[in-house]
Formats: structure tokens, sequence, C-alpha cells
């Protein structure tokens, strides 16, 4: 069994549900929460910026009992300074557990080659894992089990949607995502989803996937490090926004999700993420719960 957290894919489902299950236990009462990291630091080092993921692995970390040491992009300028390998190295020095935010997901594979501790992501171009398990905790909260039930993600093929795919094919929850040509899944993502057990599937108008779905889940359209393409993005998600005429299109009480910071009036209008269907917040709380649930499943498997 893996020791790093790249994706949601290194996880079976099995040890998913424990996570989840740990994940709600140590929310509902602290005393469940195991002092793993009693003593011990925990690295988390930014190449991008975060407001969600920062804190809620900051605060993960001091509940379960460690000490946390930020490290932001300038402070070791990683692939200039030193190799994301000498970096994991260093880092392995003084801590347990070593997290990064990167723009190259390469970067998290050859720290992870580099050292004995975890290595954890907390977002590359490629995924977003701790994302989905908070996503899978809270729909877990309102659904009960998440087995037959139907997600729509409308929006870019990105990072939050690939980890997403992962994590509903280890759930059993059926994913349908909406794109606009050139920005689907790529192919590998959607023949990894598949292999692992999941129904997923890529269309391209919004309310094909909205209809008969329990939730409508979206992203921002340009994501960290894509800012050039942004006049071109805009061009391309038009008619892509998850307003009240697409949630009407949804199941009766479809719930809203996304992974925030969110652009009103862009991928989402103001009256479907602040309205009642929304549980964005939930979300973000989750963030920290589901942190801390994995932190501690990788520290007990070490
Ligand atoms: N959802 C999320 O990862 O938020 P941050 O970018 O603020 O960490
Ligand atoms: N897809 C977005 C997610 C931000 C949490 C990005 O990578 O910028």
């Amino acid at each position: 069994m893996t020791r790093n957290f790249l994706d949601i894919d290194e996880l079976d489902p099995a040890r998913l549900t424990r996570i989840l299950d740990q994940a709600a236990a140590g929310r509902a009462d602290r005393s469940m929460i195991p002092q793993v990291l009693a003593g011990l630091g925990a690295a988390a080092v930014f190449e991008k910026p975060s407001a969600r993921t920062r804190t809620s692995f900051e605060m993960a970390v001091v509940a379960l009992g460690g000490a946390p040491v930020i490290l932001q992009a300038a402070e070791v300028q990683m692939g200039t300074r030193e190799s994301p390998a000498d970096v994991a190295r260093t880092l392995a020095c003084y801590c347990a557990v070593i997290a990064a935010r990167v723009f190259d997901h390469e970067s998290l594979i050859e720290m992870a080659a580099a050292v004995d501790v975890p290595i954890v992501n907390l977002l590359s171009d490629r995924a977003h894992p701790l994302q989905a398990l908070a996503d899978l905790l809270t729909l877990r909260d309102h659904f009960g089990s998440l087995e037959g039930r139907r997600l729509a993600y409308i929006g870019d093929g990105n990072n939050v949607v690939a980890s997403l795919a992962y994590a509903a094919a280890l759930s059993g929850l059926e994913l349908v995502v909406a794109s606009p040509s050139g920005y689907e899944l790529p192919e590998a993502v959607l023949d990894r989803a598949r292999n692992l057990g999941g129904t997923v599937e890529q269309v391209t108008d919004p309310y094909d996937a909205a209809r008969g779905a329990d939730a409508l889940y979206t992203d921002v359209w340009t994501s960290m490090g894509q800012e050039a393409e942004h006049a071109a993005r805009l061009a391309a998600f038009a008619g892509y926004m998850v307003d009240d005429a697409l949630l009407a299109a949804a199941d009766d009480g479809a719930l809203f999700l996304h992974c925030l910071p969110a652009h009103r009036g862009e991928e989402v209008s103001a009256s479907v993420i602040d309205g009642p269907a929304s549980v964005v917040w939930e979300q973000a709380a989750n963030r920290l719960h589901a942190a801390r649930a994995l932190l501690a499943d990788l520290l007990e498997e070490a």
C-alpha cells in the first residue's frame, strides 16, 4: 500500500471508506483524533496561492499533535534554487510528512522517489485529491451512501474533476462531466476511472449532464497558472455557468458544490452559490477533517 498521496487512485474503496469514517469520527468527537504527529513536524511547500488548503493542512497537523512548517515558493524556489528531490531530502531531515502544491505534478513524483516520508499532493496541474476527499465527505453527509448517486460536473476538465473522477469511481458515485470541446477530461483520466470500476461519462451540453443529477459541481474556468488563457477561456465556456435554470434541470433538492475560490457571474451565478442548494462552506469546513484523517491514515501506515 502506497505511503504517498499524489492522487485518490492510490487508495482502494476500503481505505477510502476508512479515511472518510475517521474524518467524520474526529469531527464529531475530538477525542477520536490520534496524536500520530506528537512532537513531529509536517512541511508544506506552496508554489501557488492557497487559503483553504494551507489553513486546513496547518490545523490538521495541529489536531494530530504536530507542528506545521509552511514554505512559500520564494523560500525554496523548487527547480531553480534546488531540485524537487533535494527539497524533499532536506525537509525529510526534520519532518515526518511533506506536502506540496506544485505547478508540475512531476515535481511530486520526484519528491516521492527521493524520500521515505509520505508525500502529499496539495494540488498540482493534474490532481487535487484532498479536495476530492472533502467533497465525498460532504456528499456522504447529505446522501448517506454514495452508491448510485449521480454527480454532474459542469466546466473545465481540470485537476479538480480528475481527482473527483477517481473518488467517484472508488465510492460508487456516477459522474457525468459537461465541457466545451477542447476542455474535456483527458482520455487517460477517463480510462483510469473506468478501470477503477467507475461510471464516468463526458458530454458537451450542460443540460444533458444536469438532468437526473443529485448534485452539480463546478470549478473556475481558468486555473492557477493558466492566467494568459483567461480571455480565450471566457469565450470557450460561455453557456456553462451553473445558474438557476441549470440547477432547476437537476433533480429536486439537488446540491451545488464548488471547491472555491469562486467567480460569481462566471462559472456560477450568485443566486446558486449563495442560495439554498449550496454546500460550498460545508465542503470548505470538511477540508480540515479530510486532511486530518488522510494524514493520520498515512502516518499509521508508515
Ligand atoms: N479549494 C482550494 O484548494 O482552495 P485554496 O486554493 O484556497 O487552497
Ligand atoms: N482548478 C483550480 C482549483 C483551485 C483550488 C486551480 O487549479 O487553480
